[in-house]
């Protein structure tokens, strides 16, 4: 890997000049041999690379939807250097052999880092525990999730929350009571919900579970992940559960935070997405939660699917939408570009603190000497429309296709190496 000078960036802090890479950490340019390779970075941000926590990158078992290299692919075009790889795989990662095989397959097909997420159940089947010592100790598990299913019995929460406590693991929690709203729920319950017809998901089904399980969290003393926060109440039940001293956190989605249930009118399932798009009042009080912190992190869902699992009725269709390669552009659009949030909490809320989250050292770092080289960089006034079927990812299931937004990364740097440019 030759050494790499990029040029002109300014920083998320205002400041700008010249940075260094040589075997994937920063060094002062000075320190550079003159063969380096050169990055004009003139007018452009450089930020962090981006860590996603909730990425589903399907391989193995559903590789015609995505795969590692497809998915981290993706992931690089967004300007990411870091994914979480959602367990919900076929076979599930529900053991520590499982898990080596996720981050082996990052480390052979990725262009960025892939961590595995482990099971918090046998074959997500919410009856009893996986693996989680074994995960956590051989695999360096630290993240748990059931992910796209909820762990609905109370026992199961406590006992994995207590086993995961010494770990200083988190548990990641899809919450969706399944008695609220069960597997055919698939419209944000509404007034337009009822006159399209469809199945309704109350929004109380999500702030229940995350209610029950803080107070759990703080029972046992451990830390507590909500997933794709999508409703107002869940983010009052944060605030006070974050008042109270509870280890908790939480992330939302780009498409909580841009999109609405009117999306589905039409019955196109690519807006078919768990928890669904909410209303008005609920996408306010997401953004505001994002802005003030009580929602830590912004995580994509990326959620590839085959088209021939979307060309069904839309509430048989499977649910989940792609989002890697336009999640800083919809944050950048909702947040930065109206006034909500500045570049250095953007930079909190996309590396440093999914990062942390996650306990993953040496990403989410700021870009300085001696720190390892990954980065992102941003034309903060590009904009273009988005092109569904230009995605580096196998799935087409994207929101944001025929929309304009901003267009920002300019190039990937992962542990010093380009893994996109434009
Ligand atoms: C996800 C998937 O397809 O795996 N689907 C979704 O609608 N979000 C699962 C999940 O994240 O809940
Ligand atoms: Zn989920």
């Amino acid at each position: 890997m030759s050494d790499l000078l990029i040029t002109g960036a300014r920083l998320a802090d205002g400041t700008t000049g010249d940075l260094g890479v040589r075997e994937g950490v920063f060094v002062d340019p000075a320190d550079l041999g003159g063969d380096a390779e050169r990055l004009d970075a003139e007018g452009l941000l450089a930020l962090p690379g981006l860590v996603d926590l909730h990425t589903h990158l399907r391989e193995p078992g559903r590789e015609d939807a995505e795969t590692v290299a497809t998915g981290t692919r993706a992931a690089a075009r967004g300007g990411y250097t870091a994914v979480f790889a959602m367990a919900n795989t076929d076979p599930v990662t529900d053991t520590a052999e499982s898990a080596a095989y996720v981050a082996h397959l990052g480390r052979r097909d990725g262009d960025c880092e892939v961590v595995p997420v482990g099971a918090v159940s046998r074959g997500l089947a919410g009856e009893e525990l996986a693996e989680l010592g074994l995960m956590a100790e051989h695999a360096g598990v630290t993240v748990f999730s059931d992910d796209g299913r909820c762990v609905h019995d109370p026992l199961l929460m406590r006992r994995a929350l207590t086993y995961l406590k010494p770990y200083d693991a988190v548990l990641a929690q899809h919450a969706q009571d399944p008695r609220l709203a069960g597997p055919g729920a698939c419209c944000h319950e509404s007034q337009i919900q009822g006159v399209l017809g469809l199945p309704g998901w109350p929004s109380v089904a999500e702030s229940a579970i995350i209610a029950r399980d803080v107070m759990l969290a703080e029972y046992c003393g451990a830390r507590y992940h909500a997933c794709h926060v999508s409703t107002a109440e869940s983010v009052d039940v944060l605030r006070w559960a974050k008042k109270r001293g509870v280890q908790v956190t939480a992330e939302v989605t780009p498409h909580h935070l841009l999109l609405q249930t009117e999306e589905v009118a039409g019955y196109d399932t690519t807006y078919k997405v768990n928890p669904p798009l909410r209303t008005r009042e609920h996408v306010d009080a997401v953004r505001e939660a994002l802005a003030d912190g009580t929602i830590d992190a912004v995580a994509t869902d990326h959620a590839p699917h085959a088209q021939q699992d979307k060309d069904h009725p839309f509430d048989v269709a499977l649910p989940g939408m792609i989002g890697l390669e336009q999640s800083l552009a919809v944050v950048m659009e909702v947040m930065v570009n109206s006034g909500r949030m500045d570049w250095p909490t953007l930079v909190k809320r996309m590396s440093a603190t999914p990062a942390e989250i996650g306990r993953l050292r040496h990403q989410g770092r700021p870009i300085a000497v001696g720190e390892p080289a990954n980065l992102v960089l941003v034309d903060p006034d590009a904009r273009a429309v988005v092109d569904a079927a230009a995605s580096a990812s196998k799935a087409r299931n994207n929101p944001y296709g025929g929309r304009e937004l901003p267009d920002p990364v300019v190039a990937t740097v992962w542990a010093g190496r380009r893994t996109y440019q434009r």
